[in-house]
């Protein structure tokens, strides 16, 4: 796997017209990308990744313009939030063009796009002059990439080539909305409900991340989880009785941040450690996204 830096875009661009995958850096976490109209391609992330065939891909769009290739029927309320959001981390369900590969969307109508918020990715979809379809740059079910070691450590041998954009700003994948027939929030991130709410001046649902028939195939699936057992401790006290009670090789977190969430997780499976003991806070608490994976990553974990 080359690693690619900023002044080597286009290599970047010749390995994708090559048929082969290239991670890219975004403000959220890296993806795995290839043309959005390249079958095969997009098959060999399904493959290395070892992604369930029925969980779809976003695809990433550095222009409007390239949206309608991949999208249609777009209600008036995605460009009140493209306007205000784009580009950013927050992906929008639309209708999806027949012209775009069914695998890219494993089969649904819709299509789920985003413009991220960094350079060198919106640089290489605009040298490609096509959308590209990119999930998160990890194996299946593990934490998601944060910079370029973390991609390293999941594809060596297994794709092309990393354009190495540095660690990403934000850490945590970006909020997905579904906009009809109403809108909802399928997976929070930073861009909050709140936000939304007040762009489409209108109520915005979350969709429960257990519920029976998932809206997001990605809901049901084992996501974000390390080797190690996460637990999670409301109070000093709770978490110091628990580590007396404990044999198991534990790493203890009471600093944690969305940006250093993954990295942790990562770091925790590369010592191999046995159990995570993570002691909440107040503001964690309130972080709907870094709730969100923290529950998933807790409640999925063996
Ligand atoms: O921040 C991000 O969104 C990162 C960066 C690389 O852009 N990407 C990312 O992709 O997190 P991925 O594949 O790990 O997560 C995409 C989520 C999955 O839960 C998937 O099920 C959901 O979005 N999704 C994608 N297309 C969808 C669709 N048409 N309908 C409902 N959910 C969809
Ligand atoms: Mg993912």
């Amino acid at each position: 796997m080359k690693t690619l830096t900023l002044t080597e875009v286009k290599s970047a661009a010749s390995i994708l017209l090559e048929g082969g995958l290239v991670a890219i850096p975004t403000e959220t976490v890296y993806g795995l990308a290839a043309p959005v109209f390249s079958e095969s391609s997009v098959e060999k992330i399904f493959r290395v990744k070892g992604r369930p065939s029925d969980n779809p891909l976003i695809v990433h769009v550095s222009s409007m313009e390239q949206i309608e290739r991949v999208a249609e029927d777009i209600p008036y309320e995605f460009y009140h939030l493209a306007e205000v959001f784009f580009p950013g981390p927050l992906t929008v369900i639309l209708k999806k063009k027949a012209s775009v590969p069914p695998i890219v969307s494993a089969h649904l109508d819709t299509i789920g796009v985003r413009m991220p918020k960094h350079p060198l990715a919106l640089q290489l979809i605009q040298e490609m002059d096509v959308p590209l379809a990119a999930p998160s740059a990890n194996l299946s079910g593990k934490p998601s990439s944060t910079q370029a070691s973390h991609v390293l450590n999941d594809f060596d041998g297994k794709i092309e080539a990393i354009l190495d954009g540095g660690p990403c700003i934000e850490g945590l994948e970006s909020t997905v909305l579904l906009l009809e027939p109403k809108p909802i929030i399928l997976r929070p991130g930073s861009i909050e409900k709140e936000r939304i709410e007040t762009v489409l001046r209108k109520k915005v649902e979350y969709a429960s991340h257990l519920a029976d028939r998932p809206l997001s195939p990605g809901m049901k699936y084992r996501h974000y989880c390390p080797k190690a057992k996460v637990m999670l401790f409301n109070s000093e006290n709770e978490l110091a009785n628990y580590l007396k009670s404990t044999s198991a090789k534990t790493k203890v977190i009471k600093d944690l941040t969305p940006e250093t969430l993954y990295h942790s997780f990562r770091q925790a499976d590369l010592e191999n450690v046995e159990e995570i003991a993570i002691l909440l806070d107040a503001a964690h608490k309130e972080h709907v996204a870094l709730m969100n994976r923290l529950q998933r990553a807790a409640y999925f974990g063996e």
